[in-house]
């Protein structure tokens, strides 16, 4: 009896140990500062946040011939998207990216759930364009940033916070970005406005604006697969989205994006630039990378392909028409060759001894110019006898 009481003290001294190190180390999780390099770098992200550890982590790089076409993928829809209203969007930096707050009559439909909008913010990188930035790859290729917008699954959960720790919580849309030779005016709405927020924790508002205008225009080409947040704490519960089309902003858009915020507080003596705010690609495991679009065939053209084929046909009938021109060209030169040929031989027998006078073509050229006038002749002929029928022909019209 004795003992045995002494052994279930014993067992409730180690729960109590086990709970109380769970605990410590639970609030600990909350408060660690985690960055991309570093202490607390991407590496040891999951010491302290156990699911960055997971089988489904994002982002991924997207091996395009490994993709499985599922014709069932809709275009992505975004009800409210446009419709902004005229209430500021709350913008601040988290220390770790810029985020912007979206009004919840924004919406994401087309998937198998409706999910509300919740926030969008960026990844990028730092040197410029080429040096890469965005977190999701495809075919190993990135690109210079990253635009996430998260939805959380309003169908079944009250909020973002409930959400984002079930499987099916969130769906967020991965845009890539690249630089390009003209100002994305959609971009500026959020660029033009970070010099307010420079420090970690700096809030702002920024005028309402239309969301979509970030996306890329073709909302049906895209890869869809089960995924995870990018950041601690890393939860698997987002359904991802991420646009086979990519984005344009301007060199000059770029490098404010990657120099103009902090990712230290105001307060603090050395600043550091929020720079290279990009987790490397995660192992896809045993996931399938659904996309809405069969490669090749199925995709439509953007403006550029278009321009570059109608040229590339255009071209290519010119050569065509070249070609044709000279090959014509040729077999009547060999013909008249042949004529000549025919015609000399045909002459006078001294040719090959007097060949100063050239006699022999003469007669041709006079039989083919009369022949040709005799033409011209008929041809003058059948047009005057129609233009006397048309000018016969209303005069009985006009009489009465
Ligand atoms: C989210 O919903 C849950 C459940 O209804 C609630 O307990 C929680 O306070 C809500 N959180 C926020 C941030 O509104
Ligand atoms: C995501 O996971 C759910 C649940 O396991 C599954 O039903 C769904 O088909 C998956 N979706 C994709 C795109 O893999």
């Amino acid at each position: 009896m004795g003992r045995g009481v002494n052994m279930e003290s014993l067992g409730l001294f180690v729960l109590l140990i086990l709970a109380f190190f769970h605990w410590t180390a639970a609030s600990s999780a909350d408060k660690i500062t985690w960055s991309y390099s570093g202490l607390v770098g991407q590496s040891e992200w999951s010491e302290y946040f156990p699911e960055c550890g997971g089988t489904s982590q994002s982002p991924i790089d997207v091996v395009t011939t490994q993709t499985k076409y599922d014709p069932s993928l809709i275009p992505v829809e975004l009800p409210g998207y446009s419709q902004y209203g005229n209430l500021p969007f709350a913008m601040h930096n988290n220390g770790h990216s810029v985020i912007v707050q979206l009004p919840e009559w924004m919406g994401l439909g087309g998937l198998p759930w409706f999910y509300t909008a919740v926030q969008l913010h960026f990844h990028w990188g730092s040197g410029g364009p080429g040096h890469g930035g965005s977190e999701h790859t495809i075919n190993g290729m990135g690109s210079d940033a990253e635009l996430h917008v998260v939805h959380y699954n309003s169908d079944l959960y009250p909020n973002m916070s409930t959400a984002m720790t079930k499987k099916d919580g969130l769906a967020v849309l991965g845009i890539l970005i690249e630089t390009g030779e003209e100002t994305n005016p959609g971009y500026n709405n959020i660029i033009n406005h970070l010099s307010r927020i420079r420090h970690a924790d700096k809030r702002t508002f920024i005028p309402a604006f239309d969301v979509q205008q970030l996306l890329p225009k073709d909302l049906g080409s895209y890869y869809r697969y089960n995924g995870s947040l990018t950041t601690p704490p890393c939860y698997q519960s987002v359904l991802w989205t991420v646009f086979h089309e990519r984005v344009k902003i301007s060199k000059a858009q770029l490098l404010k994006m990657e120099t103009i915020l902090y990712s230290t507080k105001e307060q603090e003596a050395d600043r550091m630039l929020l720079q290279n705010n990009y987790r490397i690609t995660q192992p896809l495991n045993q996931r399938v990378i659904f996309a809405s679009f069969s490669e090749g065939s199925g995709r439509k053209l953007s403006s550029g392909e278009v321009t570059a084929i109608v040229i590339g046909v255009m071209c290519g009938c010119v050569g065509v028409a070249v070609i044709i021109r000279f090959i014509v060209k040729t077999i009547r030169f060999f013909k008249l060759l042949h004529l000549e040929t025919v015609a000399v031989n045909s002459s006078t027998s001294s040719w090959d001894i007097l060949h100063n006078n050239r006699p022999a073509p003469m007669p041709r050229t006079k039989e083919t110019e009369q022949s040709q006038e005799k033409k011209t002749d008929l041809v003058v002929m059948t047009t005057s006898e129609s233009e006397r029928k048309e000018e016969s022909s209303p005069s009985p019209q006009t009489k009465p």
